[in-house]
């Protein structure tokens, strides 16, 4: 028999049950996985970017694979913030895990403004705020490169919320430590550490990039050991709880994370090859505290040698 290992992590003034999330952007809102799975073996459901008017996204071809990863330039497509309440909460509402709002904006404005009408409604566990989306001509990326905009941005949500607060930032800057300060400073709760690189393919015969929109974000398997890196230096550089991504695709590619210094993980492009990764990993999470004695996940850190 297993030892008894205490699963939770606690973030701002909330808890998550368990520390496998599933990412933004790669698991719709919820209910398309419902029959795959048994969602409640996952601590949380960051949902897809909610913005305040429904956006289309970027004209396809939008996704394209690569020999370790996806390159993806969605755009953010989703309903927007009152169809978002209408038509995808209450669903949500139903699930055994944390809800967690994944929030985009071009403006301070309208991502305030989204926070604050989903402040109205109930059941929501939390908000990541996406400041970190390379696929938009206007969007967070702005934000997420400029720590004194984080700072006043992330401050200025403060001031809505008692909910947890968890700012994901983007690799694609000279030190991502200058930004995480500033999130901090601003009264994050969390931090979500990486969203995805700048990535390109170019189709050789066409002699043109095969996205729509030339570039994209690029994820999975190529950018774990940025993911591990950033993860490492960012807690080494906060004291609030980083939620560690990129590439995880089993239990090891969780631990990394772990080790790294991340009090929570999320997987994200996996999703798309196989449902059950998030319980497999939650699985074995459990199996590799158990070998090493582990008794609960806030021990990870300090592990590293
Ligand atoms: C198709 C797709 C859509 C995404 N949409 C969002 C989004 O709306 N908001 C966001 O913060 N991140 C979004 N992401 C980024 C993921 O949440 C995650 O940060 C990234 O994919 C790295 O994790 P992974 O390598 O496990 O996929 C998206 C990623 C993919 C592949």
């Amino acid at each position: 028999m297993g030892i008894n290992i205490d699963l939770s992590v606690k973030i701002g003034n909330s808890t998550l049950p368990n520390p496998i999330g599933t990412a933004s952007g790669t698991f719709g809102y919820g209910s398309e996985y419902e029959e795959l799975m048994d969602l409640s073996c996952i601590g949380a459901i960051y949902t897809k970017a909610v913005t305040l008017k429904p956006r289309p996204g970027n004209d396809i071809p939008r996704i394209i694979e690569t020999p370790s990863g996806i390159i993806n330039s969605i755009g953010l497509a989703n309903v927007g913030i009152d169809k978002f309440i209408s038509q995808k909460i209450p669903f949500l509402k139903t699930l055994p895990c944390a809800i967690v709002v994944n929030v985009a904006g071009s403006t301070e404005e309208e991502y305030l403004s989204v926070v604050q009408q989903l402040e109205e409604v109930e059941n929501i566990w939390g908000y990541e705020i996406n400041v970190s989306c390379p696929n938009v001509k206007h969007g967070g990326l702005a934000f997420g490169t400029d720590p004194t905009q984080i700072e006043r941005l992330t401050s200025a949500l403060r001031k809505k919320t008692v909910r947890p607060l968890i700012i994901k930032l983007t690799p694609n800057v000279t030190d991502i430590t200058l930004v995480a300060r500033a999130a901090e400073d601003g009264g994050a709760d969390a931090i979500s550490c990486i969203n995805t690189l700048v990535g390109m393919v170019i189709d050789t015969q066409k002699k043109k990039p095969v996205l729509q929109m030339k570039t994209g974000g690029l994820s999975g398997p190529a950018i774990r050991p940025v993911g591990v890196a950033m993860t490492y230096r960012v807690s080494n550089a906060v004291s609030i709880p980083v939620i560690g991504m990129g590439g995880i695709m089993n239990t090891d590619d969780a631990i990394q994370y772990l080790l790294a210094g991340a009090s929570a993980i999320q997987i994200g492009s996996a999703n798309f090859i196989d449902p059950r990764i998030p319980q497999n990993i939650l699985d074995g999470v459990k199996d590799y505290c158990n070998r090493e004695g582990i008794t609960s996940i806030g021990e990870f850190k300090g592990l590293m040698e």
